[in-house]
């Protein structure tokens, strides 16, 4: 049943959890998988006893129902030094601060995430539309075997649909969302609605649940840099910009469509947060690529590879987003989880954080492409001439027009691990090969 995290088989109660054998026992216990719970007659006493594990309580009075907070190590003498944080079970409200809600598990990003999450000790609560397609969610089940982790039903467009799932989590990250980059027939009902009411539903659920101590909404650079520049190029542009809805209603490129309910998105979502007292950050990332658990990916990894597959609509897509961006802003999907984790877990964060390791071109990318994975690529053919073959006549960027600054993330303590269009396209070639875009 959903919300039952108590019913887990991997749950043991050790009474006296600060005693000398019980914290051994607590300690192997934790070593082991288990989840544990534990009781001592003063919770509130913070003072660690000098040779067992620390603990803390929820509550003493029913140790059946109450699940430790963080506990750590302190190690006996002499041996290793080692620590670790108990995650307690989704289901449970109180002031633990490892409970987390990722909303669209199954989804590209969100699956990376839920598996950083639970192996980084947190409980995740996740949400999907269809729990019974095990096509989609059977990575979720794997996934299970990393830590506690619950999987909901929730649709974005059935208004309270998220509140279990956010139900007594310390952290809400709205990932879910409509993804219809090139603009679709019918926009404002296929991705501008949806994107803006699925926001502020899940929001609602975080306010009902009061245990919410930091929502991180995952939006985009494309509510970033759509806007009119003077100039070949030169621009940086940080959070303080926003794309100009009137220019990207008038101009109406490819991606006008997903641009639009970004941009309304993020406002809606800040609006809210301030008349409810959410905490409130929102993370833009480029295009995102990098291995997920998830079996199939939609837009930005097909996008990434399009130069190698060949397919078309994926490179109409890669060609849209520089056009319309002036550039080709890259995050690798490792780094974005990073980001996403570090800044609900930074209490000082707040606001927009563009997350964007370097800013390419896809000629750039083409000729790198070229060089090191030759086996994909005809390489007699001018690259360029490729490109222009395989997707009509658009003049093709030489250099970034624009530059995406990811300062503001940097200054909070982040690092980019991957920096280098070698060190983003090793893993994603390889994921594409698994995903079936690439040939082995
Ligand atoms: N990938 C990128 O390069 C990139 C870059 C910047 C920003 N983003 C943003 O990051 C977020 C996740 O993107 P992604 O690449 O991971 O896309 P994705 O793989 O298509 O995942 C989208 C998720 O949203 C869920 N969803 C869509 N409509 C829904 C609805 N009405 N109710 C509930 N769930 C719904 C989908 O569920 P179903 O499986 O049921 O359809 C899916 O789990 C999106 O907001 C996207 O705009 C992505």
């Amino acid at each position: 049943m959903p919300g039952a995290g108590c019913a887990a088989k991997k749950t043991a109660c050790v009474t006296g959890g600060n005693g000398y054998i019980a914290s051994a026992l607590v300690k192997m216990l934790l070593d082991k998988g288990y989840a544990v719970k534990t009781t001592v007659r003063d919770p509130g006493n913070e003072e660690p006893h000098p040779h067992s594990v620390s603990v803390s309580l929820v509550s003493p009075s029913d140790p059946v129902r109450c699940w430790g907070r963080a506990l750590s190590y302190t190690p006996l003498p002499g041996a290793q030094q080692s620590s670790t944080i108990i995650s307690r079970p989704a289901s449970m409200g109180g002031a633990a601060k490892k409970t987390a809600c990722v909303t669209g598990g199954n989804g590209y990003i969100a699956s990376a995430l839920v598996k950083m999450l639970l192996e980084e000790g947190y409980a995740v609560k996740t949400t999907v539309r269809d729990p019974d397609d095990t096509e989609k969610n059977s990575h979720l089940m794997e996934l299970k075997a990393l830590g506690p982790l619950e999987i909901f039903r929730a649709d974005l467009d059935d208004e309270g649909s998220f509140d279990d799932a956010v139900a007594g989590c310390d952290y809400a990250f709205l990932v879910a969302a409509p993804v219809n980059i090139i603009t679709s027939d019918n926009p404002e009902k296929e991705q501008i609605e949806p994107s803006v009411r699925g926001t502020l539903n899940v929001m609602r659920s975080c306010v009902k649940a009061g245990t919410v101590r930091r929502v991180v909404l995952t939006s985009a650079a494309s509510s970033v840099c759509i806007r009119p520049l003077e100039g070949d190029g030169g621009h940086v542009l940080d959070e303080d910009s926003w794309s100009d809805l009137d220019y990207v209603t008038a101009e109406k490129p490819p991606i006008w469509a997903y641009v639009v309910s970004k941009v309304l998105l993020e406002k809606a979502a800040c609006r809210f947060a301030q008349e409810h007292g959410i905490s409130l950050v929102i993370l833009c990332p480029g295009l995102t690529v990098g291995a997920s658990p998830a079996p199939k990916v939609y837009s930005s990894v097909p996008a990434g590879l399009a130069i190698l597959s060949g397919d078309e609509a994926a490179l109409a897509t890669l060609k849209g987003i520089e056009s319309s961006f002036g550039a080709v802003p890259i995050v690798d999907l490792h780094d974005l989880c990073r980001a996403e984790v570090l800044l609900a877990e930074t209490e000082t964060a707040s606001g927009r954080y563009i997350c964007c390791s370097f800013n390419t071109t896809i000629l750039e990318i083409a000729r790198f492409l070229a060089d090191k994975y030759p086996q994909y690529i005809d390489v007699d053919v001018d690259m360029k001439k490729k490109l222009l073959l395989l997707s009509g006549d658009e003049e093709l960027l030489e250099k970034p027009r624009v530059r995406l600054s990811s300062a503001k993330l940097v200054k909070e303590g982040f690092q980019f691990k991957y920096n280098t269009l070698h060190e983003v396209y090793e893993d994603t070639v390889e994921y594409g090969k698994a995903l079936g875009i690439l040939r082995y």
